[in-house]
Order: C-alpha cells, then structure tokens, then sequence
C-alpha cells in the first residue's frame, strides 16, 4: 500500500475487487481484528476524533462528533437496533469520488463500517448505493458474503461479543436521495424528501430508531485511523484537516480523473496532474467541489484544498471533485447545465426550490440562446439573495443550486451582460465551438 495514498493506493487500476483472502494477505481486517479486540467503542470514537476526519460527503462534518450523539445501549428509548448507514448516493454533478471505493475495495469500506458500527454502538449497517452504480452494487454485495461467512459480520464477531448485520440497498436514482433525512425516508420505503430536525438521526432515525449516516469515503479512512493511529493520518495532510482526499479532475483537463492526494492539495497541482488544461490551455476558473460550489479563478488556483480555506476563499470544498473550465467555456452555459439539473432533480417539498428553480432554469436558458433580457440578470440576483443562504429551503439542494449563479454573477457579470447585449454567447461565438 502507497503511503501517500491508502485508499486507493490498493485499489488495482481494472477495478476488479480483491477476494477476502487477497484483500488479508494485503493486510486487511487488522485494524477490526485490533478494534475490535483491544479498544471499547469509545476508545476507536476517541482516535477518530483524534484523527480530525472531517465528513467526504459535502459539508465537512467532524465524524466523531456525529457519533457522539448515537445514544449507548440501554440510553435508547424503546427496544430495537440502532443503525449506521453508508451513503453511496453520488449524483453530484462531476462526483465520481466514491465510484472507486465501492468498485475497487469494498473490503475496506467493509472494515471501516464495522468499526464505525461499532464505535456507534449500532447493529445494522446499510450501504446505499446510486443505483446506476451496477459494479459497485454487485461488488459491495459479494464482499459483504465473503466477510459474513469468515466471521466478520454476524453474531459474535471474532469473539468480541459484538453482532452486528450488514447489506446493500441500491438508491432509487435521483439525487436527493444522497441527502441524510430523504435517504432514511427512502429506505422506509416512503417518498424521498428530506425530514424537519430536529429529531436528528441519532435520536430518531431509521424506522425511529438512532442512525449514523456517513460519505463512503468517510467510512472507507477508518480501518486506517484505528490501524496506523490518529498521529498517522493527520501527518497525512498538508493542513489542520486530516487525511488524503479522494479529488476528482474534470470538465477541460487531459486526463480527467480520480487523484488521492493530502487534504491541502491546491488546484494547480491538481490540474497538472491531470494533464493540464485542455481546449485553449488557458484556465478561465473552477468549481473546487462539485456542481454546487462557487467559482474560483486562476489567482485561487493557489489555496490549499480542504474545507476551511475554500470556505474563507468564498466557494465551498464539497465533494472535492473539481470541474475545469479553460477561456473557450463559458460560465453561463456551465451553469445553465447546472440549474437544469438542479430544477429536474428537486423534490418539490418546498416552494422556493420547487417553484424558483424551474423559472431559473428558463432564463438561463434564454441568456445562453442570446434571446434575454437585462432585467432577467436582476430577477436572478434576487433568487439568489432570496433562497441561496442556508436555512431557506428545507434542504441544502436549492441554495447549492445558487452557489455557482450567486458567484457566476459575481464574478462574471460582464459576461451575462455580453449574453444580453450582443444576443449571444460571445464565448461560442469567438471560439467557433460549442460550450462545456
Ligand atoms: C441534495 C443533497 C444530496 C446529497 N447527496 C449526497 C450523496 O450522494 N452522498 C453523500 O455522502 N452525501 C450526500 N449529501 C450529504 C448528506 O446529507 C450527508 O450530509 C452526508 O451523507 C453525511 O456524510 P459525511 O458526514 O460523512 O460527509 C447530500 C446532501 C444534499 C442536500
Ligand atoms: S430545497 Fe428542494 S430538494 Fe430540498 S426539500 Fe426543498 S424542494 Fe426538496
């Protein structure tokens, strides 16, 4: 295993899994065999806490500190299991992160899950999977069989004392069932829209009863925190943020693509080892974290990459999947593509998001025919004041949504004027192609 690169360093690059018994001769199901054995669950909490893991899925939230809220057992009213889900949703536009993880090593997302169940006091581990993800379904479901029947799943396992039961679901494919709270009502086999908290998860969750959900990669850094120690993994980064990251490259590079690298990478790096900027060569700006983060521009190329300084550089890490655009993309038909998304993908819960996106998506798509009006770029000014800021709508899908309008337009405002005023994208228009 790369040092530099533990998660997907034994990742083989045809994707085809490890059986059980290669995956132990690479020395997987030490660290549960360690965990299991030698610490408590608050002694394997404690070092994840130690290790700074912030949370792969979006928003960056310390793990340790989610589970502390999980209830011990006896704490938790009423009788029934307690659950720790795995969320494999990923339908971000440009995440393709945790494709990988669920392919390539799903004995590693096994391990870490077993700890985190553990560590969670929880019984029942789910892995939710985007249903378009075949591979990663089929290869997550063998593995988990093979753990089952030597003994790392089930009752008593390795003589801990601890049981605990694991399976798959397949997502019913659409993207707000990536969100916590929808993705619980899924698996209830309700609509998926997102529940009012509180009652968060951990106090009532799945069926009622106290849940974890965390990002695949989240789960898939903890078989080497409680393997290699906190110390370890927080010398892994470049910043305060412990660990590597699974980035991804795409949009205009040469080589789109996954890059495990220290959280702290910057964009530049990156972009290099992708093969550099493609089309005109030239870097207009990126998104640094998926389809709902803000645009950043060449002088931000710089900062290190991690939750923190993207936050204070006004854009958001998310997923750490970065989309490129050189000088032949245009911004306003990047987000157009977005917004479209967006609007289709909406649950329809809650009226700014249900009512607001459709009407955004009509005058992108008007500015990007050249057929808009001055008036519009105020119209979507004001959606983004009105419904961008957290809080708003009932999830986070609609102010996503604005992240890259609000800062599109505030970055390149010229740029949406020139649509109006010339009746045209003058970025088509000059490079003789059509846009991202
Ligand atoms: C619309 C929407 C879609 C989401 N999709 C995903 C997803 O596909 N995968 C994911 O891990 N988190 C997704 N999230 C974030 C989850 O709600 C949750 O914060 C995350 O799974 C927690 O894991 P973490 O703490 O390990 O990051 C989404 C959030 C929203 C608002
Ligand atoms: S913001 Fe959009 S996706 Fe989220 S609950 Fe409201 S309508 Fe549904």
């Amino acid at each position: 295993m790369s040092a530099e690169q533990p998660l997907t360093g034994r990742a083989r690059p045809d994707r085809r899994p490890h059986t059980l018994k290669e995956w132990r001769k690479l020395g997987g199901y030490d660290a549960v065999e360690r965990g299991l054995k030698t610490m408590t669950p608050e002694e394997v909490l404690d070092t994840v806490a130690a290790a700074n893991l912030n949370g792969r899925g979006g928003a960056g939230f310390p793990a340790a500190t989610k589970w502390r809220f999980m209830p011990k057992p006896g704490d938790a009213p009423g009788d029934g299991p307690s659950y720790f889900i795995v969320n494999g949703d990923e339908m971000e536009p440009g995440a393709f992160k945790d494709r990988i993880l669920l392919e390539a090593v799903p004995h590693q997302l096994i391990e870490g899950a077993i700890l985190a169940a553990y560590a969670t006091y929880s019984s029942e581990i789910i892995v939710l999977i985007r249903d378009a993800y075949r591979d990663a379904i089929a290869n997550m479901t063998r593995a988990i069989a093979e753990a089952e029947k030597a003994g790392y799943l089930g009752k008593n396992v390795l003589g801990s004392g601890f049981d605990v039961k694991m399976w798959v679901h397949p997502s019913a494919g659409r993207y707000i069932v990536g969100e916590e709270t929808a993705l619980i009502e899924a698996l209830e086999g309700k609509r998926a829209v997102p529940r009012k908290r509180p009652p968060f998860p951990a106090q009532s969750g799945l069926w009622g009863r106290p849940t974890t959900v965390n990002n695949v990669e989240t789960v898939s850094c903890v078989s080497h925190i409680v393997g290699n120690g906190a110390q370890w993994f927080r010398a892994l980064s470049r910043t305060e943020e412990g660990g590597t990251k699974v980035f991804g490259v795409s949009g205009r590079v040469n080589k789109p693509q996954i890059i495990e690298a220290p959280m702290g990478t910057t964009a530049a790096e990156l972009i290099e080892r992708a093969g550099g900027v493609s089309g005109t060569g030239v870097l207009r700006c990126f998104q640094p974290g998926g389809g709902a983060s803000g645009f950043l521009e060449p002088a931000e190329a710089d900062i290190p990459l991690d939750f923190g300084h993207v936050a204070k550089a006004g854009s958001m890490f998310g997923t750490g999947t970065m989309i490129v655009l050189d000088e032949s993309a245009c911004p306003v038909g990047v987000i157009a593509r977005h917004i479209a998304f967006y609007a289709r993908e909406s649950c329809g819960w809650c009226t700014p998001c249900r009512d607001g996106l459709p009407w955004v998506a009509q005058i992108m798509a008007r500015l990007e025919r050249g057929e808009g009006r001055m008036e519009d770029l105020q119209v979507l000014r004001d959606t983004v004041e009105i419904a961008g800021p957290r809080g708003r709508t009932f999830c986070d899908l609609m102010g996503g949504a604005m992240s890259p309008l609000g800062t599109g337009l505030a970055r390149f405002g010229d740029l949406f004027e020139a649509h109006v005023r010339e009746g045209c994208c003058p970025i088509a228009r000059d490079y003789g192609r059509a846009v991202a």
